[in-house]
């Protein structure tokens, strides 16, 4: 390579991380080179290893700060030899090596960009010994200067050695300032670079979220503070299409509406039942995923939410909750990172099944500086996961306790599969028996030394079991809040069936049949039953096809005409709701709000 490639090069930007050198910056550092290098090669006429050394440093800092190194190790060498102390060769060797070895290493982060930090720096350290041995071990076989040390007088040498001393600190100063500066601009670059990605994969949608629930938790136009809301009744009818609905029969149809009323009844109920029990509830937001209904419950007494997904935990905590567990594991490093992220803002806890992602939580944990709650999960007997009671999940408690980053917060289990059950006393059984290795395995914990704070899960139709365990603290009932067809034989004795699919009669053409404008895209289709019609009575959905519902008129049923209203009772709430973006808030069929269901569609 020659002097002049060594000019010419340009300083590869991509690799580290720096605009590309501008001119200016290039002759100020050349300038100071010159002046330095000057002093320097003082210096190394009687310690060429010293001088070297100190130049090598500033041909580094040069490469660093973005300038080109190129023509400061020129005009050193000039100075150099015009300081008429020492030979071209010997100076070149001093200059042109550690040149030679910045260039090399540009070149080299050029081909390898994507580098790791960690490799980097050793990489940085094996540059600087190459920069800085080079010179000393041509300054060695070279010879100790070209001056007879004997011959210059005590004074003057102690002179020159402190300010060779003085410059070779200055010099590795300034390169550690510019490591120390460098490895914090990859740390930030790196940084923005995560961050952007994260939010093309799923930020966005969150954003949107936070965007709409923040901007108007409510979709209903407000008027300020101490105004009346004048467009409902200014609004003459025929503009309906541009205003909010204010009755039930102004919404269009099909459409998701709740009962304020009862939800609240729903909420009171459940708190009622825990009020002066050792036990608190953690509702399972994967019903409602409206973080209006999520605060209603927070307001009642609730500790927090439970949620499905990180999705659905971002929703919640972006519409103001602000304690969310993930009774799910959380895997993969994108979930990983966006739990953590969210830890920044809220109290988020999760189940854990495994010791490795354990440890992965552990370490993104670490990285941003959050605290997450861990919930060991316990297999009770469903087809959900969980490691086995007693000792193994006793070893995995351990393992969270002994990871930093992470807060043991205690046990999960769900019974799932006893809550289809429709004989009390035999749910009352099967619950209890699924859930007692939990409670065993919280005072083996116990007595090995490690609190458990929380033994949480329980759902609705186990609400009155779950809850009356001893040593059971957290209820994550979830469709209690708004009921459905399906959970109503089992627990519709405390709860009240609160929200429907608002259809409306398309046909009547078909003699003893009405169609209806909900179907599989607006009510979720469940294997285990099809949604019914309460009321009216007399009316049978026969057939739930994917825009329509195909209804039969039985004895007694009304005199439908298209156009007509009809509430479908979904067989299952917590896929209807995450059919719909909007909720529509009734109180004596009036629409006193709109909520974004923004836990919708929340599948990552
Ligand atoms: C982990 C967990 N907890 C609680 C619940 C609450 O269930 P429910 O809707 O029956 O109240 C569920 C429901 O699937 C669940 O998966």
């Amino acid at each position: 390579m020659t002097l002049a490639s060594l000019l010419s090069l340009p300083r590869d930007r991509n690799a580290l991380s720096l605009p590309e050198a501008p001119w200016p910056r290039t002759l100020v550092v050349a300038g100071t080179a010159a002046v330095l290098a000057f002093g320097a090669t003082r210096v190394f006429a009687i310690q060429p290893a010293a001088g070297a050394v100190v130049l090598g440093m500033l041909a580094i800092a040069a490469a660093q700060v973005g300038a080109r190194p190129g023509p400061a190790l020129v005009v050193g060498v000039i100075a150099a030899i015009w300081n008429d102390v020492v030979a071209l060769p010997q100076a070149l060797a001093g200059f042109v090596g550690p040149a030679l070895v910045i260039e090399l290493w540009a070149a080299f982060l050029r081909a390898r960009p994507r580098m790791p930090l960690r490799r980097k720096v050793v990489a940085d350290l094996c540059l600087m010994s190459l920069a800085l041995g080079s010179p000393v071990a041509i300054g060695f076989t070279a010879g100790p200067g070209y001056v007879d040390l004997d011959a210059v007088p005590e004074f003057r040498r102690y002179i020159i050695d402190l300010t060779a001393i003085g410059l070779a600190y200055v010099g590795l100063l300034a390169a550690a300032t510019v490591m120390l500066g460098r490895g914090l601009r990859w740390l930030r670059v790196q940084t923005k670079r995560r961050r952007a990605y994260t939010q093309d994969l799923a930020e966005q949608s969150a954003q949107r979220s936070q965007q709409a629930v923040r901007a108007s938790p409510s979709l209903l136009p407000r008027a300020p503070a101490g105004v009346a809301i004048p467009f409902v009744r200014q609004q003459p009818r025929h503009t309906l299409v541009d205003r909010p609905p204010r009755t039930i029969d102004e919404i269009d149809t099909p459409a998701a509406i709740i009962d304020l009323d009862l939800v609240k009844q729903n909420i009171k109920t459940l708190e009622d039942f825990v009020r002066f029990r050792p036990v608190h509830t953690r509702p399972h937001a994967k019903t409602h995923k409206t973080p209006a209904i999520g605060r209603l419950q927070v307001q009642a007494g609730a500790v927090g939410l439970t949620c499905a997904k990180v999705g659905e935990a971002e929703a919640m905590v972006d519409g103001g909750i602000e304690d969310v567990l993930i009774a799910n594991q959380v895997v993969g490093p994108i979930k990983i990172e966006r739990m953590c992220r969210l830890a920044q803002r809220a109290r988020v806890g999760v189940e854990v099944d495994d010791p490795v992602n354990v440890d992965e939580i552990s370490a993104a944990a670490q990285r941003h500086g959050v605290t997450i709650g861990v919930v060991v999960e316990i297999d009770v007997g469903g087809p959900r996961g969980g490691v086995q009671p007693h000792d193994p999940a006793l070893a995995l408690a351990r393992r969270v306790m002994d990871r930093p980053g992470l807060e043991f917060t205690g046990l999960m289990a769900y019974e799932g599969h006893t809550v289809g059950i429709e004989d009390w006393d035999e749910r009352n059984a099967a619950a209890r028996a699924a859930l007692a290795p939990v409670i065993e395995t919280r005072e083996l914990c116990e007595a090995e030394g490690i609190p458990v704070r929380e033994v949480t899960g329980g759902a609705t139709n186990t609400f009155d079991i779950t809850g009356t365990i001893n040593g059971w603290t957290e209820l994550q009932a979830g469709t209690y809040v708004t009921m459905d067809a399906w959970f109503r034989p089992h627990a519709g004795h405390a709860f009240t069936q609160a929200f429907w699919i608002l259809t409306s009669v398309t046909s009547r053409a078909k003699p003893g049949y009405v169609h209806l404008d909900g179907g599989r895209k607006s009510i979720a289709f469940e294997p285990s039953g099809t949604p019914v019609i309460d009321d009216p009575e007399g009316l049978e959905i026969e057939v739930v096809a994917e825009e329509h519902l195909h209804v039969k008129m039985l004895d007694g049923a009304p005199d439908l005409r298209p156009g007509d209203q009809v509430r479908v009772t979904p067989w299952h709430g917590c896929g209807t709701f995450n059919l719909h973006d909007t909720l529509y808030v009734l109180q004596d069929d009036e629409v006193v709000d709109i909520w974004p269901i923004s836990g919708r569609g929340r599948f990552t």
